[in-house]
């Protein structure tokens, strides 16, 4: 039988990670997604958060209006996220938990529980036509309760299987998965999967058949440091001697 293809979104947050530790206008968020697209994503990812540490406003605005692909915004469930979001309307929302003082976003949304506070604001992305996903542990519970608030979308957290210290505890973890990606299916959503996906783990995750989109962002971004590390530093090192060349000529 053949499978659904699985679509990969690639996240350049830590692009502008790189660019914020500086100040400086370089490295562009934008620039990464084109390369990204070129290379075969098939959409975008970028996470405004509400500290602002990396991507920014003008971010979203160019990379929604400049990418070749589909900008999937990931945010806060708030108030003012989602008027960001009915401005620029992007392809797709992500809403996601978030804290301050977190690295990461480190768990999934409770959307059990926050039913009230949660259903004026899907409805009014879904009312801005933009495709809604809720980003939730893989858990029958949150999926039941994202069908019951009409999300199209789940995107399962794939951290505790990324980050599970042992076997046992990763292939349970990958159940956990497993079961929550049929449930999804079985209430009628799409179910995207991320965080903590690298190349070492990704194949497992890819052979869960509900699962239709990745997001990746960290992994990648560290690995094309080591990618263009050394033709970077060969570039510049000619640059040099030629320069000093020149000069003494
Ligand atoms: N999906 C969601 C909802 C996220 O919040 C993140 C992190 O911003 C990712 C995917 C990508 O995670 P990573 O950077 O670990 O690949």
């Amino acid at each position: 039988m053949t499978q659904q293809a699985i679509y990969l979104g690639v996240n350049i947050d830590h692009v502008a990670t790189l660019r914020q530790a500086r100040g400086t206008r370089y490295p562009d968020p934008l620039q990464a997604a084109w390369i990204a697209e070129q290379a075969g994503a098939d959409s975008i990812t970028a996470h405004l958060r509400e500290d602002r540490r990396h991507i920014q406003d003008t971010d979203i605005e160019r990379l929604n209006a400049q990418i070749h692909t589909k900008l999937n915004l990931e945010m806060a469930a708030t108030e003012a996220m989602v008027s960001i979001a009915e401005r620029t309307r992007p392809w797709a929302c992500c809403l996601v938990p978030e804290r301050r003082e977190e690295l990461t976003t480190e768990g999934g949304l409770e959307v059990a529980g926050q039913e009230k506070r949660l259903r004026p604001l899907i409805q009014r992305l879904l009312a801005a036509g933009i495709e809604v996903s809720l980003f939730i542990d893989p858990e029958h519970q949150q999926i039941e309760a994202a069908a019951a608030l009409s999300a199209p979308v789940v995107e399962l957290h794939t951290g505790a299987y990324a980050d599970a210290p042992d076997h046992a505890t990763r292939n349970h973890e990958l159940d956990r998965l497993r079961n929550a990606a049929a449930a999804g299916q079985k209430y009628g959503l799409k179910v995207n999967a991320g965080h903590g996906l690298n190349t070492y783990n990704v194949e497992a995750i890819c052979h869960i058949p509900q699962i239709s989109e990745l997001n990746i962002g960290h992994a990648i971004i560290a690995q094309a440091v080591f990618s263009g590390l050394a033709a970077t530093v060969h570039q510049l090192k000619q640059q040099i001697r030629h320069a000093r060349a020149n000069h003494q000529a």
